[in-house]
């Protein structure tokens, strides 16, 4: 990947609010993805030369949060909750929903790319545990039934 001149001046803007390379490392690599859609090897190798690190140290980086995409993201990402509020509160419940309902369980996709299911740490939203965000959207509160219509939606939006 190279960086065109509209991205070389976003990086630039971030670096300027940053006191190191290395601390500029997150939203770079959100900038990226939110260009790219994901974090394919070749964003790596750019964010690393960018950022003067290794590419192990941003490959490191990168798996170690489950925001970012490391293959192209299918159109919805329903990122479930699996902390102990949700967890408690019926995670567990959903993602035998969604694995019986769509066939995928964590890290996986639904063949025709529509769906795709990831088990994320704490959203930060326990109070209306179990939450599921999909893509930018919080959904609080959810119910297999709640689920089922969300899902049915999404895929009359496709
Ligand atoms: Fe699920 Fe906090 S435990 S949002």
């Amino acid at each position: 990947v190279t960086f065109d001149q509209a991205m070389e001046e976003r990086i630039a803007q971030i670096l300027k609010r940053y006191p190191t390379k290395r601390a500029a490392m997150l939203p770079v690599l959100w900038l990226c993805q939110e260009r790219y859609g994901w974090i394919s090897p070749g964003v790596i190798e750019a964010v690393a030369e960018k950022l003067e690190e290794s590419p192990a140290f941003v490959e490191g980086v990168v798996s170690f949060y489950t925001m970012f995409h490391r293959k192209p993201p299918a159109k919805y990402v329903l990122q479930l909750c699996v902390t102990l509020s949700c967890e408690l509160c019926g995670a567990k419940t959903l993602a035998q929903h969604i694995k019986d309902r769509l066939g995928i369980g964590f890290g996986e996709k639904t063949a025709d790319g529509t769906f795709q299911l990831v088990g994320v740490e704490c959203l930060g939203a326990c109070g209306g545990a179990p939450v599921i965000q999909v893509n930018e959207d919080y959904y609080e509160n959810m119910t297999p039934e709640k689920l089922d219509q969300l899902l049915s939606e999404l895929a009359k939006e496709q």
